[in-house]
Formats: C-alpha cells, sequence, structure tokens
C-alpha cells in the first residue's frame, strides 16, 4: 500500500510537473474558451498576417523551430489604435498556435487577468503542458517585450523593433 502510495505520488509530482491543481483547472477552463471563442477567427497579430517562422530561440522541447500562427483578441486590436500605452490593458488574449510540418504541435497563451499575465501552453493533444502566473520559463523570455508581449510592441513604438 505505501509503496503504491510513493509510486502514485511521484507520478503525479512528474506529470503535473509545477502546476497546482488549480492552474490545471484553469488551464481547462482557458482551454475551453479559448475554443468556444474560436480564437482562429480572430485577427492575427502584427508581423504575423501569415504563418511564419517563430524567434523563440528554443522550443520547448521541439528540436526544429516551429512555424506559428499568432492571434489576439479585440482588446489587444483596439489597444493597438491608441496613440500610447503603458501595459496591455486586462482581458488582452494572445493565441499562438505552433505547428512542426503543419502538424499543430503547441498552443500557447497569454492572457492579462486582475491578477496579471496568466500563462498556459498545451501540447497538440490538448493537454496542458504549463500553466499559471508565475511560469518562470516562460517570464525569461517574456520579460524583454512590452508588458510581455513579444510578436509586437506597443503602439507608440510601433515602428521601432
Ligand atoms: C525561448 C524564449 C521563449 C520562451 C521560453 C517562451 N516564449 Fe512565448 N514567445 C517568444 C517569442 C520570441 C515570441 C514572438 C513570436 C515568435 O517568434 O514565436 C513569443 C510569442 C508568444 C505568444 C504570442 C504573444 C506574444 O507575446 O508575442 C504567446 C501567447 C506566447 N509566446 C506564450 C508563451 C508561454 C505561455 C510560454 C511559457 C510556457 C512561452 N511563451 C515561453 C519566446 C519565448
Amino acid at each position: 500500500m505505501r509503496v503504491l502510495l510513493i509510486v502514485l505520488l511521484v507520478f503525479s509530482f512528474f506529470s503535473l510537473s509545477f502546476m497546482t491543481l488549480k492552474d490545471l483547472k484553469d488551464a481547462d477552463e482557458l482551454y475551453e474558451r479559448i475554443n468556444a471563442l474560436n480564437y482562429k477567427k480572430f485577427a492575427r497579430a502584427p508581423g504575423f498576417e501569415k504563418r511564419t517562422q517563430s524567434e523563440a530561440e528554443i522550443q520547448h522541447f521541439f528540436k526544429e523551430p516551429l512555424t506559428v500562427d499568432i492571434y489576439m483578441n479585440e482588446i489587444v486590436e483596439e489597444a493597438l489604435t491608441k496613440d500610447s500605452i503603458e501595459e496591455w490593458p486586462v482581458g488582452s488574449l494572445l493565441v499562438k498556435d505552433g505547428f512542426l510540418d503543419d502538424k499543430l504541435e503547441l498552443i500557447s497563451v497569454l492572457e492579462k487577468r486582475e491578477d496579471g499575465w496568466f500563462y498556459a501552453e498545451w501540447n497538440g493533444e490538448a493537454t496542458a503542458k504549463t500553466a499559471g502566473y508565475a511560469v518562470q520559463v516562460c517570464i525569461g523570455c517574456h520579460a524583454s517585450g512590452d508588458d510581455m508581449v513579444r510578436a509586437f510592441r506597443f503602439p507608440q513604438y510601433r515602428d521601432s523593433k
């Protein structure tokens, strides 16, 4: 019995890695919501008008670089029409689909909530790989963006890289 418990504990630790059950539940809710919103009908992010080679250097365990489709919801679109902003508004939702040879391998989401950015990532089978507010692996790369966004800049910097 004790051995079984230990095996179960070790297994659940590795399968959830550093996600709490709450993060996992949030990830499931978010996955259902982005699909209910039909995110592939959202506007494409500036600079990503069509499927584009990703510039993310470490492709989370993928050997080759992925090609990506990046979508933004209306709140981000609206923010981009402003002259100048200091942060992306609460409700901003960005979805990046990553493909290897046209097969969907990775779905990554950034959602600006009252409590800050929520990060989540699923594999092509809709299994959450990462989710939460303080996901260091995401923040490590995204911190260099304008309020965490890497694909494009605040409207006032639209013409600079
Ligand atoms: C190795 C660096 C790196 C890591 C780690 C990383 N990203 Fe990104 N991400 C990028 C870059 C660069 C872009 C710009 C688009 C591109 O070239 O793929 C991007 C774009 C995105 C976008 C589109 C919106 C935006 O910010 O441009 C989402 C959504 C996203 N990443 C989610 C995540 C999540 C969730 C994680 C953690 C699980 C993560 N990323 C980890 C580098 C990274």
